[in-house]
């Protein structure tokens, strides 16, 4: 399978181990290894290029992952923040207990109570699916993961299960420190933890894992973005409530359309949500794996005046990447209420309580989806490679002398060394130039640079284009300008310098 080759480059050439691998590990944990971490950040630093660097006004802050408890009092954590869970009474493995019910009985549980749960493991005969034993009656078991702070038995605290409610608690503070006008959004990018019951799949269910988030502030009575008749044209693929009850395909639409029809809530929403949609094209997706689905009622939270996931086509199916909620202005009330602090804004002398968008991605599912998507399997060339976009790959350059004697191999560290400055790049010299190609597309490097004899007597290298494996013969003064060129999709391979039949 697929996603199997892939799990194994990834061990094999550092994007990701299990962590704490060599005591076997906990389910539901992994690590990003030296490729994966550079691509990591490569990632995040081009969300902020797109999301924060952006025409609105977005400040991005960074607050601590141990929360006290009257924080999740307040947001509703302690009390909603559960799952039903069952445990088989033969081999006493634990289950989500409505996943578990979906899964058997092709049912839609959501929102359903633990006594109507247990109802249904009765009715439809549900079984532990591992030994087939039976289950007993659903508790709810919360999902965030308690501590103690200080000495002895300490305050009691928990890890933070989203990073959201740093950005609502710090709300004042950010708004008095930065002097902000509405809109404007508050982003953040860090661990949250999950006590998961059953971590699977993966990277996609873990119980630590990356969420990057925006709370988007505005006044209710102004919820217009200025340039919405640019954002207004772009299209997008909603699977709306309706289509859902046939089958569930996702309807073509443009953003302006979608606000027309009152689809989706107001233009804020629909601006993160187109956001959202190039956002993942640009990191290798392609449009068809792409939608957004309208949350059905029964899956929408009280206060919310609309949920849109985005979800992304995987090998076992489409699944959630992103939650966009239109969350009114409910987190900053209740913090309101049980702070007792203010955290109204005055607006042309009217106090008012910001409304709040919030785009939540998960940075896990993401990197996954980028994976599987850019995997290319290649009989042809003999092995697979990674096609990802100059911007996120580890590294965009090879250097290979193509021998390591004779002055090559000083020649090519010179090209080496002139292009570290500039891009992310490795010196190889071990091995064919074929296993030195292969190699380099393992892990998608998108040019390599040969240097050879010829180089000794005239200054120049060839550039091996990974996606159409193509040579070009180019001067070394003009080899950095030429792949900044190239990477930035400014000249086409063919166009780069003169061509190797
Ligand atoms: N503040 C809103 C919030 O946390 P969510 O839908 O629960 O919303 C947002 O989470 C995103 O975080 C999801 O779309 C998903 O990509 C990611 N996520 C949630 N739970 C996860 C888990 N256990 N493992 C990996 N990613 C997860």
């Amino acid at each position: 399978m697929e996603i199997e080759k892939i799990i194994d480059i990834a061990k094999k050439r550092g994007f990701i181990f299990q962590s704490a691998e060599i005591y076997g590990g906990i389910s539901g944990f992994f690590d990003y290894g030296p490729l994966g971490t550079v691509m990591k950040n490569k990632i995040e630093n081009f969300w902020r290029e797109f999301f924060i660097k952006s025409d609105i006004n977005v400040f991005e802050i960074s607050s601590r992952t141990i929360v006290p408890e009257a924080v999740w009092q307040a947001s509703g954590h302690l009390k909603d923040f559960v799952d039903p869970i069952t445990q088989c009474n033969s081999c006493k493995s634990m289950f989500r207990a409505d996943s578990l019910i979906e899964e058997q009985s092709g049912m839609f549980v959501e929102g359903m109570k633990a006594d109507e749960l247990t109802g249904l493991i009765k009715e439809k005969k549900i079984k532990c699916p591992k030994c087939k034993g039976s289950l007993s009656d659903v508790k709810i078991f919360n999902l965030m993961l308690k501590t103690n702070v200080g000495p002895v038995e300490g305050t009691v605290a928990y890890l933070r299960p989203e990073t959201a409610q740093g950005i609502f608690t710090n709300f004042k503070n950010i708004l008095n420190s930065t002097r902000a006008k509405l809109p404007f959004g508050v982003a953040q990018n860090g661990i949250s933890y999950r006590n998961e019951i059953s971590p699977r799949q993966w990277i996609i269910r873990l119980r630590e894992f990356n969420q990057i988030e925006i709370e988007f502030f505005f006044n209710p009575k102004k919820a217009e973005y200025t340039k919405f008749s640019e954002i207004g044209k772009k299209k997008l693929r909603i699977v709306t409530r309706e289509e859902q009850k046939k089958g569930g395909n996702a309807v073509e639409m443009t953003a302006a359309e979608a606000v027309k029809r009152e689809i989706v809530p107001n233009q804020w929403m629909v601006y993160f949500m187109v956001k959202e949609m190039e956002w993942y094209q640009q990191l290798g997706i392609p449009l068809d794996a792409l939608r957004h689905r309208h949350m059905l009622p029964e899956e929408t939270p009280h206060y919310s005046k609309g949920n849109f996931d985005m979800e992304i086509k995987f090998d076992f199916g489409w699944k959630e990447v992103v939650g966009n909620a239109y969350r009114t202005d409910f987190d900053l009330q209740t913090h309101m209420k049980h702070s007792g602090k203010d955290l109204a804004v005055v607006e042309d002398g009217e106090k008012v309580v910001p409304h709040v968008i919030e785009p939540s991605f998960g940075f896990d599912r993401t990197f996954y989806a980028i994976l599987l998507h850019c995997f290319v399997e290649d009989k042809k060339r003999g092995w697979d490679w990674f096609r990802f976009p100059a911007k996120i790959s580890p590294y965009v350059v090879a250097v290979y002398p193509l021998v390591s004697k004779d002055g090559v191999d000083e020649k090519a560290k010179e090209v080496f060394n002139g292009l570290k400055c500039c891009f992310d790049v490795f010196y190889d010299e071990a091995g064919s130039i074929g296993k030195r190609y292969a190699r380099a597309d393992e892990i998608g490097t998108n040019y390599c640079v040969t240097v050879d004899y010829q180089a000794l007597k005239d200054d120049t290298v060839t550039i091996r284009d990974r996606n159409s494996a193509k040579q070009v013969r180019i001067g070394i003064k003009k080899l950095a300008d030429i792949i900044w060129k190239l990477a930035r999709e400014e000249i086409e391979f063919e166009k780069a310098g003169k061509m190797i039949k």
